[in-house]
């Protein structure tokens, strides 16, 4: 079988991939692993910058999102004794939208653009440094099978093969610290998303809708989750975010879902190598308290459709050459991002490094200049800046 461009992943950087690719008559397949039930229930990042919901709603993605999704003007950020707003809206006149990764997904499903095959097995990628790159695999019902392209798209995320097949220089930053996230049946108790910095360690207050809330603690490496029973996950949960602080209460409820996700900065360059192209988790990973790793999937996709489209209906090749480039400039400016709101936000009993931490936050809070910054960079610049 041939098609122009082999995707290989069926996360949002894959399916959106095809998506936009589709729209603009370049042909491709999809090649998940996964069935489709299990791609679209896998719960994950929350929040969509305004770059993002730009880009979505520019593609037709974007009814169900302003329906259902919820505009953010800011966030709080607050320690012991204290709980202050950063106007978005204000510092840089730029929004946040809540509305999950399964939701996204979801409409790109339901757009029906991409032709995927789910269930499959033994993806390998062959001959990419040629014009007539191909992927084996195994199909559904145990068939081996081979999709040939002129161009191959890792969209596999950090597990996938996409990223092995591309000789690259690795940048890492583990951190000692992981999350404890879950997700409850209860009405969020606060407006907007709540990032704590508590002696105890790190807890973000999130929600998924009026009656969905999503709530984070920082957890030593190796947590299981099963030493965190409900209820001392809402005890802990109030004593980091601040519950009976100036009369505000954190409303416990039923905990649906309970993970340990552990925190890693992670870049692959260069994003190419002849013709597979890497985008999104395959070729990146951030830890998530800067909300970055679906909005870079996003934004690597969005390039790579701009360059392949401008070589297959253009005959035009600037792009695909300068993709890896591009793509990396935001990536590495959304790296230093999420890791300096991770090394603000999260505690490792260090008293020297807990002043610095409490210093930048009263600085950050209390300066337009230093608001801004957190600002400009949470709400996301435009794709392509
Ligand atoms: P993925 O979503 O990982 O998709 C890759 C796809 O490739 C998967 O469907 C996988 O099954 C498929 N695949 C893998 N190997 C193969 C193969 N060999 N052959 C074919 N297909 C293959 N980001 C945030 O901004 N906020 C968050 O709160 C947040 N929480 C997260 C929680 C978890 C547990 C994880 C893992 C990530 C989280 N992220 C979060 C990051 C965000 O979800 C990712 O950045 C985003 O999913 C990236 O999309 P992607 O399409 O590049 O990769
Ligand atoms: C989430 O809602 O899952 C979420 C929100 C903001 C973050 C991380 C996760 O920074």
């Amino acid at each position: 079988m041939r098609t122009q461009v082999a995707i290989i992943g069926a996360g949002p950087a894959g399916l959106l991939l095809s998506h936009l690719l589709t729209r603009a008559g370049v042909d491709a397949v999809v090649l998940e692993t996964r069935s489709q039930e299990y791609v679209a229930s896998r719960i994950r990042a929350g929040i969509l910058e305004q770059s993002s919901v730009d880009l979505l709603t520019e593609v037709g993605l974007g009814d169900r999102l302003r329906a259902e999704g919820h505009e953010h003007r800011g966030i709080y950020l607050q320690w012991p004794g204290e709980r202050h707003h950063l106007d978005f809206v204000d510092l840089t006149g730029r929004t946040v939208w809540v509305y999950g990764q399964t939701e996204v997904q979801k409409d790109l499903v339901a757009a029906g653009t991409a032709e995927v095959r789910y269930e499959i097995s033994e993806t390998t990628v062959h001959d990419v440094e040629t014009s007539r790159p191909y992927v084996t695999y195994v199909d559904a019902r145990g068939t081996a099978q081979r999709l040939d392209a002129d161009v191959i798209a890792g969209c596999d995320g950090s597990f996938g093969p996409s990223r092995n097949a591309v000789p690259a220089e690795t940048y890492e930053r583990t951190y000692p610290y992981s999350w404890l996230g879950i997700l409850a049946d209860v009405a969020p108790s606060t407006d907007e998303l709540i990032y704590a910095w508590h002696p105890n360690g790190f807890a973000l207050h999130s929600m998924r809708s009026p009656t969905v809330s999503r709530l984070y603690l920082q957890v030593p490496n190796g947590t299981d989750p099963a030493s965190w029973p409900d209820d001392r996950i809402w005890e802990e949960l109030g004593r980091r975010l601040g519950h009976g602080q100036d009369g505000w209460k954190l409303t416990p409820g039923p905990i649906t879902d309970k993970s340990v996700l552990p925190m890693r900065s992670y870049v692959q360059t260069p994003m190419r190598h002849g013709n597979l192209f890497l985008a999104g988790d395959a070729a990146h990973i951030v830890p998530p308290t800067g909300a970055k790793g679906l909005n870079l999937a996003i934004a690597d996709v969005t390039l790579l459709a701009k360059a392949l489209v401008a070589r297959f209906r253009e005959r035009s090749d600037a792009l695909v050459s300068s993709y890896s480039d591009d793509a990396l400039r935001r990536v590495w400016r959304c790296t230093h991002f999420s890791w300096w709101m991770t090394t603000m936000l999260h505690t490792g009993g260090d008293p020297f490094d807990a002043q610095l931490q409490l210093s930048q936050l009263k600085w950050v809070t209390s300066s337009t200049a230093g608001a801004t910054g957190l600002a400009e960079n949470y709400a996301g610049l435009p794709i392509g800046f």
